[in-house]
């Protein structure tokens, strides 16, 4: 069996689905672009502009076409959305899921063309199926993850995984996407299967390009800071380098077209995929683990309300970081520093939203005044490791109460 077959087996084995519903791209954020451009019937080609990015483009001939969305995010997942020629609606997260509710009779525009719900950190998004609305799941943190409804039936019309960076498994590259073969969008699913079907492996030169970025990030991690953070900034300049976000990213743009993972990336994604169960299940000891003691240290008169734990923590199978809340934003980032200097890597996905935090909140259709309750609990969040040792992690949690 080729790769790509044996990569697509071992996804459909671990999520009861089948082989041929599954497309591996190179980052998740192109099968999502590829997605969204299926989806708003937008050419997916982008313009070449002169330093070899492609810009997102026909901002000023955009209709109104909506996707529901949350800031509580990374750029990464919202540029597909612009970079299609949609516009995102966000809707306030709650600080139960880290992502967004909608009453039961929530009533879209008629405008709204998809709903992207994320799982955040793992945790299940409480998704609400929208009459003629498409439904996306984004199960980025949660590699494996398709929700079901109580009849076992999966919920989104197309599911997104991701392999990149810092994700749950250590491959840095690769993202696969599920497209529902019942969905009752047979057209524009058509229309996704076509462009992801489509796509080819990158030239020799990029592929080389992934490739040094393992080794590169080991010569960052040896050499003194100043001088891996300069070098860092020239190898980026000159191409050679390629960060998990890039600057244009950060401006709401896609800097590539996209492409199917190359051999050698397949490889990597078959063989993580092998170390699946080992990877989640040290993953879910600690989320099971963090959960019992963080709630029995909230139970000691002393560390009543010093921190919230998500409720919606509790549903989720793991994590792939253990969110804490505090009363105020001072605390968390005072607690934050306090983690870091004591040598350990607490985490602080999404503060800024958007992360790590764009250039111009304006292209991004979003105004933070509008959503002082995303703002808020982006600012009071941190987040504790689920891959790391558990003494380093009881560790940090004598820490948060100290
Ligand atoms: C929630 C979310 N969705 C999508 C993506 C895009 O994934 P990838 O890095 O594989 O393109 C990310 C990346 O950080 C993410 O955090």
């Amino acid at each position: 069996m080729q790769l790509e077959e044996r990569v697509k087996r071992r996804l459909a084995d671990l999520t009861d689905t089948m082989p041929d519903d599954w497309f591996l791209t190179v980052r998740l954020r192109e099968g999502m672009y590829e997605t969204f451009c299926a989806l708003s019937g937008r050419d997916n080609k982008l313009e070449l502009a002169e330093n070899d990015q492609k810009s997102a483009g026909g901002r000023k001939k955009r209709k109104r076409v909506g996707v529901l969305a949350q800031s509580w995010t990374c750029a990464t997942a919202v540029n597909p959305i612009l970079t299609a020629g949609l516009t995102p609606e966000y809707h306030e997260i709650s600080a139960d899921y880290l992502s967004y509710t909608l009453d039961k009779d929530f009533q879209s525009g008629h405008d709204t063309l998809a709903a992207l719900w994320q799982h955040s950190l793992g945790i299940p998004a409480q998704i609400q199926q929208i009459k003629g609305v498409v439904t996306l799941e984004d199960s980025a943190h949660c590699l494996g993850l398709i929700a079901r409804d109580e009849n076992g039936k999966p919920l989104a019309d197309v599911s997104f995984h991701s392999f990149g960076v810092e994700k749950l498994l250590p491959t840095q590259f690769g993202g696969a996407v599920w497209v529902n073969p019942d969905s009752a969008f047979n057209t524009k699913m058509e229309q996704v299967r076509q462009n992801l079907r489509a796509l080819t492996s990158p030239d020799i030169g990029l592929n080389l390009r992934y490739r040094l970025y393992k080794p590169l990030n080991g010569v960052f991690n040896r050499i003194p800071s100043t001088l891996a953070s300069r070098l860092k900034s020239y190898l980026t300049s000159k191409g050679v380098f390629i960060p998990p976000i890039e600057d244009a990213e950060l401006r709401g743009e896609m800097t590539r077209n996209s492409s199917a993972p190359s051999k050698w990336m397949l490889k990597k994604m078959l063989n993580a995929l092998e170390n699946y169960e080992v990877c989640i299940h040290q993953r879910q000891k600690n989320t099971y683990k963090l959960c019992q003691l963080l709630e029995s240290e909230l139970e000691k008169a002393e560390n009543k309300g010093k921190i919230e734990i998500p409720k919606g923590v509790k549903s989720a199978d793991y994590l792939i970081r253990f969110p804490i809340i505090f009363p105020t934003a001072e605390l968390a980032r005072k607690k934050f520093d306090h983690l870091k200097s004591a040598g350990y890597w607490p985490g602080k996905w999404y503060n800024p939203t958007f992360f790590p935090g764009v250039h111009d909140a304006d292209k991004y259709f979003y105004n933070a005044e509008e959503f002082p309750q995303t703002q808020d609990v982006a600012a009071r969040t941190i987040q504790l490791p689920t891959n790391a040792q558990w003494s380093e992690i009881e560790g940090m949690v004598k820490l948060v109460f100290n």
